[in-house]
């Protein structure tokens, strides 16, 4: 079992390295975007317990995929703001990540004080769960908190190695997360349906293979509908779909995955253009798929409605344009009119249920996306496997 961070009362002057998800989506305009809070607002409980407490928080996180190299896009600068915004005080932003490069600046800090260091995605070290920047970063700490549940499908550094070298302990919104979806995978659910959109084929496309025995049916839209539809040899246009993935999604297809019969289609992915709607037969080979179709609306809607348990992760459509994403506001609407246990989870998700003022149509909303999928499948998750390693006592 992991050690929870309600344990440690005695946290005074203690320099705390606190792991936190902040990967946030932003807007057209570069500003991030305010209804797609959930994950900090999610950290804020852990966070203001290491404030009371008088320790030094070093928080350490990421935003986008720059997969290990410096993207001045994903710089962190914009998120200390929102953090100081919600925390009512001053989040400072270190310009690195590098124990060397920080050490001065943490060594100064006075008790109760935050720092957010660099993206940690910036360096390949985080990717590859490298151990020495890992012990490096560990020299400056005394203790390690990790409250980002929604990363701890990646066996990344700053979420595991770095517990080989401190005392660690677990954050209250990411025990609480382990909490809520236990109860889940130890209920037996009959008429259980899994409703995936999204991006994120290569994360999702195993999890489903490991979830299927579970659900009864599983519906499909986003970018995951067009892979099943390509490995159909249903002709998707010019539509996004992971080409590399097309073995592995027709070894996960089976009955059980019920794919669109109708769609929205443009030819360019803009407000102004003009869209149709069109059975997946006549898809021509100029269409872009943009979301899921009346027809295919009205099946999913019968199969939410008969559900006794509902879990959804990822809009079915091209959600960041109003137009696309009708559908899947009207299948959150049945969700929400349904008396199924039903839970959701996951970055985009959220915003987009934020947005839409409909977090209350679900019985619980996870911080993760492919970290909830992947715990539900009864998979260990690493970021888990290491804090219940970690025997670390504080110095
Ligand atoms: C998420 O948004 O689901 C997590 O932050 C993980 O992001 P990743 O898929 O880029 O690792």
């Amino acid at each position: 079992m992991y050690k929870k961070l309600e344990s440690l009362k005695n946290l005074k002057s203690k320099k705390v390295l606190l792991k936190l998800d902040l990967n946030l989506s932003f807007l057209k305009n570069g500003k991030i975007d305010p209804e797609n809070a959930f994950r900090v607002e999610a950290s804020l409980k852990t966070i203001k317990y290491l404030i009371s407490k008088k320790a030094k928080i070093a928080i350490i996180s990421y935003i986008g995929r720059p997969d290990g190299s410096y993207d001045a896009k994903y710089k962190m600068g914009k998120m200390a703001l929102v953090l100081s915004k919600y925390l009512n005080k001053k989040v400072k932003k270190l310009n690195s990540a590098l124990a060397s490069d920080i050490s001065n600046d943490i060594l100064k800090m006075r008790d109760a004080e935050i720092v957010l260091l660099e993206n940690i995605r910036f360096y390949k070290e985080e990717m590859v769960n490298d151990d020495k920047m890992a012990s490096d970063l560990a020299k400056l700490f005394d203790i390690y908190v990790n409250d980002a549940f929604s990363n701890a499908h990646r066996e990344h550094m700053s979420a595991c190695a770095i517990s080989k070298y401190l005392p660690s302990y677990i954050g209250f919104r990411f025990d609480y997360e382990i909490k809520e979806l236990n109860k889940v995978l130890k209920t037996k659910f009959k008429n259980a349906i899994l409703i995936i959109g999204g991006a994120k084929v290569d994360t999702k496309l195993p999890v489903i293979s490991k979830l299927i025995s579970r659900f009864d049916k599983v519906l499909v839209g986003g970018v995951m509908a067009n892979n099943f539809l390509y490995s159909r040899n249903i002709n998707i246009g010019k539509s996004l779909f992971e080409e590399k993935l097309i073995k592995a999604t027709k070894k996960v297809d089976s009955k059980k995955i019920i794919i669109p019969v109708d769609v929205v289609v443009s030819e360019n992915i803009d407000e102004k253009s003009e869209f149709q709607i069109k059975d997946i037969k006549n898809i021509e080979k100029n269409d872009i798929i943009l979301d899921i179709g009346p027809k295919t609306v009205k099946i999913y809607l019968d199969y939410i409605k008969k559900a006794k348990f509902i879990l959804w992760n990822g809009p079915l459509g091209y959600f960041e344009i109003k137009k696309y994403r009708k559908a899947t506001e009207s299948m959150i609407k049945e969700i929400k009119r349904s008396r199924a246990i039903k839970y959701s989870g996951g970055g985009e998700t959220v915003g987009l249920l934020n947005e839409l003022k409909m977090k209350n149509a679900f019985n619980f909303i996870s911080t993760g996306g492919g970290a909830m999928l992947e715990f539900l499948s009864g998979k260990k998750l690493p970021g888990i496997t290491y804090l219940e390693k970690n025997k670390l006592k504080i110095k």
